[in-house]
């Protein structure tokens, strides 16, 4: 299946958070979506402010990226990360030097942003382009509308941005908490586990994502603390979903702590590990997760 991207997810880079080592069976091509424009109204509370949309337009063209290779599963998380903003749709593409592809592509019709668009966004979307090539650039950077279909002008940049990407696409922990005397052993430091509790609530969390099921935890892999909890701590449960079966789901869970006490603001990592979980019917049968 295709896919024509416009913005972060142009690049191999944009998709590997989501699909892994998936990207290494894709191919990007850089294509062009004609009667179509760029345009920052859509609201994304991951990226504090408006992030990109496309409308269509007469006379216009959009320059992006032809996605190639997708399957079903790699369809689910995107649509898991994008449809929640923007729908899904067909449309057909020109690749470079190729003949005319059908494409998925998400946009909205209705915007629902009319303020400033997340810099955060901007710059990773502009690194992207950049990577993609001077036409995408270049077509980013005149061919996009604000809300109120005034242009907008994005600086090309031919340098990488100096902060770097992981840190501009802020992470969004799936759990995070404080932890208190309640949980702690004799020495003072927290229960392996109270950690392992919530790495199990926290996988449950990413697989509701996925799919609004019942799931029972089958399996948890590899658990090994590298580093001990303190009272006080913050700990925050990442989350990332590595495949997906016919009944049964796979999560990675990273575990980080912001130190309260000595150390206070350091951020440490504690451990990461795998959880299996199964879908089950009323009868705690395993059950399809489509
Ligand atoms: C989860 C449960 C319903 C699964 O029953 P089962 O007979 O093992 O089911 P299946 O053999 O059909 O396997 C179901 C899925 O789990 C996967 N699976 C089973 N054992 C696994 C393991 N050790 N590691 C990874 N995946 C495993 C299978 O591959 C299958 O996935 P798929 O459909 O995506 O291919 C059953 O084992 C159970 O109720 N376990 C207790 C769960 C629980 O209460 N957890 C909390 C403990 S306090």
């Amino acid at each position: 299946m295709n896919l024509f991207a416009y913005g972060t997810l142009m690049t191999a880079e944009g998709l590997r958070a989501l699909l892994g080592n998936r990207v290494e069976a894709l191919t990007f091509r850089v294509a062009r979506l004609t009667g179509w424009r760029r345009v920052w109204n859509v609201h994304r509370d991951e990226w504090g402010g408006g992030v990109l949309n496309v409308e269509r337009t007469a006379g216009a063209t959009v320059v992006g990226v032809l996605i190639e290779g997708l399957n079903g599963d790699d369809l689910v998380l995107l649509d898991r990360q994008e449809s929640t903003h923007l729908p899904r749709d067909s449309v057909y593409v020109q690749p470079e030097g190729g003949e005319p592809l059908a494409a998925q592509i998400y946009w909205r019709r209705r915007g629902n942003h009319t303020g400033p668009p997340s810099s955060r966004y901007e710059a990773v979307v502009q690194e992207r382009a950049r990577q993609a090539g001077s036409a995408v650039q270049e077509n980013l950077s005149t061919g996009s509308v604000d809300p109120a279909g005034q242009p907008r002008r994005i600086a090309i940049s031919a340098q990488p941005p100096e902060v770097s990407l992981a840190m501009a696409e802020e992470r969004i922990p799936a759990i995070k908490v404080l932890l208190l005397p309640k949980d702690t052993n004799a020495l003072g430091t927290i229960f392996g586990g109270v950690i392992l509790s919530h790495i199990d609530l926290a996988s449950a969390v990413e697989a509701r994502k996925v799919a609004a099921r019942r799931y029972v935890t089958k399996a948890m892999r590899e658990v090994e603390f590298h580093e001990p909890v303190f009272l006080g701590d913050i700990v925050n449960f990442f989350t990332k979903t590595v495949s997906i079966g016919r009944t049964s789901l796979t999560v990675k869970v990273s575990v980080e702590a912001e130190r309260w006490g000595a150390g206070r603001g350091e951020r440490v990592k504690v451990t990461e590990a795998e959880v299996v979980l199964v879908a089950v019917d009323e009868s705690g049968r395993p059950t399809s997760i489509r």
